[in-house]
């Protein structure tokens, strides 16, 4: 693999959140500039939701070319901003920064991590997707189903968070006690936390809901194999995983950060995915 070379030349990209310790993003994109030879770097900054006003005005002030934004910012981020592009406006969240000539634009790539590994399987157009969970995350997943022809349904512990949602984008609404006969759904997308740190034997949905002919995409993607994914494999359904998520997300950004680079040239989305693999792989 090709060493990154850091020079005074080089452009400053951060991921930003609170947590950002666990960050993969840096290991991604700076794999991503080395292979392609990109003046790039990528570093992480811990940045508190109090601290975000500031960060953004440091970004402005020290020309740093583009942000990759993770929880908690994605919403409160919004506001912040110089101008949104219409995705990231739609849903109403961002988790890419991108300063224009001093105008910080912000985007949403979350999206193209949901469609794309579920497209590469089979198209959405009709298929019956089920989400799971009702923040950021979920929104996106809406909105990129949605737009690809499927026919939604949320399911969320808190129901009126799943039925803001499901008013934006003519969803349906699944009450969570109903959530134990899923057949006639196609595609199942878990966006909550459970399955994530303290919750890492927790599932949304029980094991014995997962039927066969189901795709379960898992938006976690550390720990590689989440207890709704262990159950999904078990019943012999298709499963996709946060890393594939992570992936695809990360490529788009990696584009809009470098001005249309494309990752998936030369190899250099294999060394990304090999990258990722080796940290949270099994
Ligand atoms: P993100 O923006 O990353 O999607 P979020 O806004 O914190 O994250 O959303 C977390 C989701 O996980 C929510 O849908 C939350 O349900 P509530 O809206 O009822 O809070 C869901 N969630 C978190 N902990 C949960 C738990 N113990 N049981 C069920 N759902 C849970």
């Amino acid at each position: 693999m090709s060493p990154l070379t850091i020079t005074a030349h080089s452009s400053l990209c951060l991921v930003i959140g609170d947590p950002i310790s666990h960050s993969l993003s840096p290991a991604i994109h700076n794999a991503g500039y080395a292979a392609l030879k990109l003046p790039f770097v990528m570093a992480a900054a811990h940045v508190t939701p109090e601290k975000l006003r500031d960060a953004l005005r440091g970004m402005r002030a020290m020309n740093i070319r583009g942000l990759a934004v993770t929880m908690p910012h994605k919403i409160s981020i919004v506001k912040l901003l110089d101008a949104l592009d219409s995705t990231a406006q739609e849903i109403g969240a961002v988790n890419t920064v991108v300063n224009e000539g001093g105008k910080l634009v912000g985007y949403n790539t979350d999206w193209i991590g949901i469609v794309k590994p579920l497209e590469r399987l089979a198209p959405l157009r009709s298929k019956k997707v089920l989400v799971l969970g009702a923040g950021g995350a979920a929104q996106a997943a809406v909105f990129g189903c949605t737009g690809r022809g499927a026919q939604v349904t949320i399911c969320n512990r808190t129901i009126n968070k799943a039925r803001t949602i499901a008013r934006t984008w003519k969803a349906a609404v699944l009450p969570i006690e109903k959530s134990s006969d899923l057949a006639a759904f196609d595609v199942i997308i878990n966006t909550t936390s459970l399955g994530m740190g303290a919750l890492t034997d927790e599932s949304p949905i029980p094991a014995s809901a997962i039927c066969k002919h189901h795709t379960v995409f898992e938006t976690i993607y550390d720990p590689f194999s989440t207890r709704i994914i262990r159950d999904a494999e078990a019943q012999g359904a298709t499963v996709l995983r946060g890393v594939d998520m992570f992936l695809e997300q990360g490529l788009a950004q990696f584009e809009l950060h470098t001005g249309g680079n494309n990752p998936g040239v030369n190899g250099t989305r294999e060394v990304m995915e090999k990258i990722l693999r080796n940290a949270v792989g099994p």
